[in-house]
């Protein structure tokens, strides 16, 4: 072999040898504010829906993007890369000021008021003032056609602070209770079926009847 294509082959090699062996990019650091309300964010998965809040006179529903639902664990809190949507919706009223209720108790959404946007990832939020650190996480608030909202993001971070122990999540006891609920459904369901071999779409509407 030539001394040319020798050396050609060893830098194609050693080229192929960094671009496997470099650490993926770090991701850009971002502050409140700087969050995108990301595009796709309702064929998310959910976290909780219908969120009653009469107090605030609101519904809310809240979303989860896929690293957040993978690698979420009670114990461990929610991976870098976890991002969280929020849908605030006015409770519909009655005329008398009330608020309406459907058949099934629950309050009637009305208008979408605002849209929140919490993430965390490396080197996030380093320009938060010490005393409102939340972590690595970020907030963004929108409007609901999706412009940058006026709300200030240090009434967020103080909110959140409260529940540090729970990485900031305010829900995340209740979130965590409903994924233990459904395994146990499954199980169940298996007691029930009297079997161990996998589930099938039959076994899935049984699930649904027994969990009504
Ligand atoms: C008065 C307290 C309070 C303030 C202020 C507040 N939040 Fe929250 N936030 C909550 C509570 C409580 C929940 C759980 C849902 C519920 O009960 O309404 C929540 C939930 C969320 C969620 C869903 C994920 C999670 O952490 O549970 C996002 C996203 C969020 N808030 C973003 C924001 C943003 C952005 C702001 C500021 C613009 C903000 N919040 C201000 C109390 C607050």
């Amino acid at each position: 072999m030539k001394p040319s294509i020798l050396m050609s082959l060893l830098g194609l090699s050693l080229l192929a040898l960094t671009a496997c062996t470099s650490t993926p990019p770090k991701p850009v650091a971002m502050n409140d504010g700087e969050l995108p309300l990301p595009a796709d964010y309702k064929t998310w998965p959910k976290f909780l829906s219908e969120i009653q809040r009469p107090d605030a006179k609101q519904v809310r529903e809240i979303y989860m993007n896929p690293v957040a639902k993978k690698g979420g664990t009670a114990a461990k809190g929610f991976p870098m890369g976890s991002v969280f949507v929020m849908e605030n919706y006015a409770a519909a009223a009655n005329p008398d000021g009330t608020l309406k209720r459907g058949a099934d108790g629950k309050l009637v959404k009305d208008k979408l008021l605002s849209v929140f946007v919490q993430g965390k990832n490396e080197g996030w939020g380093d320009k938060a003032a010490p005393a409102l650190a939340n972590g690595n996480w970020i907030y963004s608030a929108y409007t609901p056609t999706g412009d940058k909202s006026t709300a200030s993001t240090d009434s967020c971070r103080a909110c959140h602070l409260p529940v540090a122990s729970k990485d900031f999540v305010h829900r995340y006891d209740e979130y965590f209770a409903t994924q233990k609920t459904s395994a146990w459904r499954a199980d169940q369901v298996l007691a029930t079926l009297k079997t161990t071999r996998p589930l099938t779409s039959h076994d899935v509407v049984a699930l649904h009847s027994i969990s009504q």
